[in-house]
């Protein structure tokens, strides 16, 4: 097989391109290598020879259409994305860009090369995407493949999008499509902005830990090496045509979440007093969805996948990486614009 991913040099797609390469696929990575890439999380695999790099941008069709005819790929792994909410409350073009006109470029090149080579049925275009097109929960119930899509914000509203491009290729034109919906990652190089890290490192470094709103909100988190799993499970062992929610089985409100983190961090780190008290409550994000969560029966069923880590486990590996690798999140902090309070515009 060979498998083009999307967005390899990200925080799930890095994961993706480890896991793929480990299991012996020779593995193409295209990448614009924005603000949100960091090359060095594919420093293990950089010199294997199952791996190549294209630095191209999925909003260049042009671009994209080379490297289908370079690499003939047997498989699309897309991940390419914008993926910050608060960053897309900030700044909602570059989100429809990339997110929607990008996943539109890929649909077609990909459709066009898998005409070209006889619409072979083991195609695969696997598209990735989040459960937040589904929007916000109330108290009970849980996001699965049949939930109406209710998206809540410009990030979401551009998956949501792409999805539905997605689902239309697969339709119209039989290209072999596959869609995965998956709730919050976390693990080792996760992005500096996003919740846990920044409880972790603004804990180190003595400072406030903002928590949005009153923490109540509650997400269902995934060890990000389990997401990768899952996705190459759907690759190998899904027909065609087919949707998986995936998701940790890990409800936790907010503040629980980072309360953990701080007593991991007293064990691992400990200062005298409890990082808790670190703990402060600032503005909401505008459009905060209340409560996430997912039924993965679907996945667990028909792929045998399920989760390896507790939310426990994979906080406890997280924070682990997070002690042990302070020079990458230091650099990546050190980039212009990392790091300051986004998406509070419409607060
Ligand atoms: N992070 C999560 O919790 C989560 C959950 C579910 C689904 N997802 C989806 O998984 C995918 C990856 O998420 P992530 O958190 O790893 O994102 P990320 O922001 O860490 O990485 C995105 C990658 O895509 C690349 N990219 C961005 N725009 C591009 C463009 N125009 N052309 C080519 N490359 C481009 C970036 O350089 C970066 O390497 C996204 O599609 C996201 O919607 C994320």
């Amino acid at each position: 097989m060979t498998l083009l991913v999307t967005g390899g040099a990200g925080f799930i797609g890095s994961a993706a391109v480890r896991a793929a390469i480990a299991r012996g696929m020779r593995v193409v990575n295209v990448d614009a290598l924005t603000y949100a890439a960091c090359s060095n999380n594919l420093k293990n695999v950089q010199d294997n020879p199952l791996y190549s790099f294209v630095k191209a941008d999925i909003r260049d069709a042009a671009a994209l259409s080379q490297v289908f005819e370079a690499h003939s790929p047997t498989a699309v792994m897309h991940l390419a994305a914008e993926s910050h909410v608060d960053r897309s409350i900030d700044g909602p073009c570059v989100f429809v860009e990339t997110n929607v006109t990008g996943t539109f470029n890929l649909l077609e090149a990909a459709r066009t090369h898998w005409v070209s080579q006889g619409k072979p049925r083991t195609f695969r275009f696997l598209h990735v995407s989040t459960d937040e097109v589904f929007g916000s929960l109330g108290e009970a119930g849980k996001f699965s493949e049949t939930t109406p899509y209710a998206p809540r914000s410009p990030y979401s509203a551009s998956k949501a999008a792409s999805d539905h491009l997605v689902r239309a290729w697969g339709e119209t034109y039989g290209l072999p499509v596959l869609l995965t919906n998956c709730s919050n990652n976390y693990g080792p190089y996760h992005f500096p902005e996003k919740l846990i890290p920044v409880v972790i490192i603004n804990a180190l470094a003595g400072k406030d830990i903002p928590i949005y709103g009153t923490g109540e909100n509650i997400r269902d988190w995934l060890f990000v090496d389990d997401h990768a799993d899952a996705l190459l499970a759907v690759l190998k062992g899904s027909a065609a045509n087919r949707s998986y929610t995936i998701g940790g089985n890990n409800e936790v409100r907010n503040i629980d979440l980072v309360k953990t983190i701080c007593a991991l961090l007293d064990d691992k780190r400990p200062t005298g007093s409890p990082y808790a008290d670190q703990i402060a409550f600032v503005s909401d994000r505008p459009g905060h969805d209340e409560r996430t969560a997912i039924d993965a029966s679907r996945i667990s069923a028909e792929l045998g996948w399920r989760p390896s880590v507790t939310l426990h486990e994979g906080l406890e590996k997280t924070v682990q990486w997070f002690l042990d690798n302070e020079d990458w999140w230091r650099a990546i902090l050190a980039r212009d614009g990392v790091g300051t309070r986004l998406g509070t515009i419409a607060a």
